[in-house]
């Protein structure tokens, strides 16, 4: 199989190239990745020299780029996107072009050179907040940020083009991803690297939305198998049945470490924050899935890499992160909400 992945440089994709290289050694790997601020090419420095893997900087959006690199391999995994859900408040048009647009050209140029597989990554933020019981792929998409409305629009537009065209397209939504290489914007990185330097924990609200964290090896491992073995227009739910509340996160996060409670700051909700995210896997579980991690275990993992790779994200969040998190955070105060663990 030759294989276009798409936003291989960031945190999920370069998980899985890692995985595919590794586990299909007649596998080839070319990664398009435009490096924007979340694009890190350290995150695939073990893989450089490998002869079966090339990467190319640019853009999911330019067609003639993305049409030269269609002609060469048999399939597209499209894992490139804006990804931050406060970005997409801040600014929602880069998310409409990226993550709408871009799938677009890559769909046409998979549709032009009649590819055996189209896998588009897509979120369980696209289904929006269940109050209790969990989405099924059959439920209604009903996103609440521009972050998922655009992820809801690149779906709808695969799905178009499989019933249109016949294009073998498949779709995998999954729930949180933590574990190394996550860009320090993120809620686990974030807080894990704050505490390290002893800064304040910004969580939102109250800290009761509940995530369930998948590590985001188990994610990938599902990812392949619905790439592998997914039924042509089938949507796969990902997660890893372990729903927790965020104030419980990071109380786990500051236990880890040994650090104190105080370094949490309630602030300011985010703008139709979603509660909770919950999905049914039974689908994904049938084709053989189930998480290898312990959350725990896993947990641990993650905050160790991060102790142990402090350069990697140092870079990440100076220049443009600071100027980005003083936007935000302008818009941001401190509650008045007593600062115990619940
Ligand atoms: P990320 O932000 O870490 O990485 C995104 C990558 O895409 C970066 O390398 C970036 O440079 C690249 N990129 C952005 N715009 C591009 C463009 N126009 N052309 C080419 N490359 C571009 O994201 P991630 O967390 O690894 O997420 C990967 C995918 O998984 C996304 O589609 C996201 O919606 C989805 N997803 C993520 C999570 C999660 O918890 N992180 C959960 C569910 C689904
Ligand atoms: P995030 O990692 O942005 O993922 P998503 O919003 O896509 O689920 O956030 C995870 C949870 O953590 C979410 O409920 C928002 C919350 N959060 C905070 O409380 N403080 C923060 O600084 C961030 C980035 C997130």
């Amino acid at each position: 199989m030759k294989i276009l992945v798409t936003g291989g440089a960031g945190f999920i994709g370069s998980h899985f190239i890692r995985r595919i290289l590794k586990t299909y050694p007649d596998c080839e790997v070319i990664n398009l990745d435009k490096l924007t601020y979340a694009g890190c090419l350290e995150n695939l420095r073990d893989v450089e020299g490998n002869e079966r893997y090339r990467f190319v900087k640019g853009d999911i959006c330019n067609s003639s780029l993305v049409q030269e690199l269609a002609a060469r391999v048999d399939c597209i995994a499209n894992f490139a996107a804006e990804t931050h859900v406060d970005r997409s408040v801040l600014d929602p048009g880069s998310f409409i072009k990226t993550d709408i647009e871009g799938t677009y050209t890559l769909l046409e140029a998979a549709r032009r050179f009649g590819h055996k597989r189209f896998l588009q990554v897509s979120t369980d933020e696209v289904y929006g907040s269940i109050a209790s019981g969990s989405f099924t792929e059959q439920a209604p998409l009903n996103p609440s940020s521009p972050y998922s409305a655009s992820k809801a629009g690149a779906d709808l537009l695969v799905l178009s083009y499989h019933r249109t065209f016949g294009l073998p397209a498949v779709i995998t939504r999954s729930s949180n991803n933590f574990g190394p290489n996550q860009h320090p914007e993120k809620f686990i990185p974030l807080f894990i690297t704050n505490a390290l330097d002893n800064k304040k924990l910004p969580l939102y609200g109250s800290g009761e939305n509940v995530r369930d964290w998948i590590y985001v090896e188990d994610n990938c491992e599902a990812i392949d198998l619905v790439l592998h073995r997914g039924e042509p227009g089938g949507i796969y739910n990902i997660g890893a049945g372990r729903e927790m509340k965020n104030i419980d996160v990071v109380r786990l996060i500051l236990e880890e470490l040994e650090k104190p409670w105080d370094l949490v700051r309630f602030v300011t909700d985010r703008p139709a924050h979603d509660l909770r995210y919950s999905l049914d896997t039974k689908k994904i579980r049938a084709l053989g899935f189930r998480p290898r991690h312990n959350f725990m275990e896993a947990l641990k993992k993650t905050v160790q890499w991060y102790m142990e790779n402090r350069p990697w994200w140092e870079v990440l969040k100076s220049g443009e992160f600071e100027s980005f998190y003083s936007e935000l955070y302008g818009a941001k105060k401190e509650s008045d909400r007593p600062t115990g663990p619940s």
